[in-house]
């Protein structure tokens, strides 16, 4: 039994989808979230600094005495997780691998489809992580810059949204995959959209609930999880928006109270 809190960051409120995920699979997890609101979006930022400001988050949640830090940001992830575990003493996890390891095990075919940020998408660390788990895989990519504005604006059904998803995801389908990586903290949200363009037969993994099984047998294994009656949530933002409680409960489906923090 470890009492010490989990802590999770991203870019914004898109990372509340996996908090999200926190509370239904490792519900006695005590949790400290920070969303960096005041710096968000990083999806078009370069890897310095990206790499910067999440060395400023993690040494803020290190003041937590946290036993593990969860990187819900895609971005982060693909960009500089390398980095981040280097340089942190408690173990750093980021949403990549669990993801590409859903994917090629949902995948009959090996053809395999992502969609994140500009920043993700050219990285190619999906891509590459994919093919270092099956190397006869074939990975179709695409960055969908719109997706994140349309979700934070709540247009996350309705004609314009299903119009620009289809924009987007069309040339990937053409290489006929059968599952498609939904590589950003805000696509889980899109769903419903996505889902009608691709049809029944491709299978949709989202990252969040991914890392959170992931995290869960990395806990397990160290011994880590918390016992029964330990839960807790605290939540903080760079930036107190009034869109954040908004936005809040549209991802995590209940309404928070971030607390205001310069990093
Ligand atoms: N959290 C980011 C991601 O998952 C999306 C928002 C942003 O661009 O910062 O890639």
């Amino acid at each position: 039994m470890d009492k010490r809190p989990i802590g999770i960051f991203d870019s914004g409120v898109g990372g509340l989808t996996v908090v999200d995920k926190f509370f239904r699979l490792l519900p006695n997890e005590r949790i400290v979230y920070l969303g960096d609101t005041a710096r968000v979006p990083y999806g078009n930022k370069s890897k310095e600094t990206v790499t910067r400001f999440s060395k400023e988050i993690i040494a803020f949640l290190l003041r937590f005495k946290v036993k593990l830090i969860v990187v819900a940001c895609n971005t982060v992830s693909s960009l500089c997780l390398p980095a981040l575990q280097k340089s942190c003493p408690v173990p750093v996890l980021g949403v990549i691998k669990p993801g590409v390891l859903e994917a090629v095990r949902a995948s009959r075919t090996r053809r395999i489809g992502v969609i994140g940020t500009q920043a993700t998408i050219l990285s190619g660390v999906y891509k590459n992580e994919i093919k270092a788990v099956s190397k006869k895989a074939f990975v179709a990519q695409k960055a969908c810059p719109l997706f994140v504005p349309l979700v934070e604006n709540m247009w996350l059904n309705g004609e314009i949204t299903l119009k620009i998803a289809r924009q987007y995801l069309s040339p990937i389908l053409a290489e006929r995959i059968d599952s498609l990586v939904l590589g950003c903290t805000h696509y889980p949200l899109l769903k419903n959209v996505i889902r009608k363009i691709v049809g029944k037969n491709v299978t949709l993994v989202d990252s969040s609930e991914a890392v959170t099984k992931y995290a869960g047998l990395l806990l397990a294994n160290r011994k880590l999880l918390a016992g029964a009656g330990s839960a807790s949530a605290r939540f903080f933002a760079t930036d107190a928006q009034a869109s954040f409680a908004e936005l809040a409960r549209v991802f995590l489906g209940k309404k928070i109270k971030a607390k205001k923090v310069i990093l």
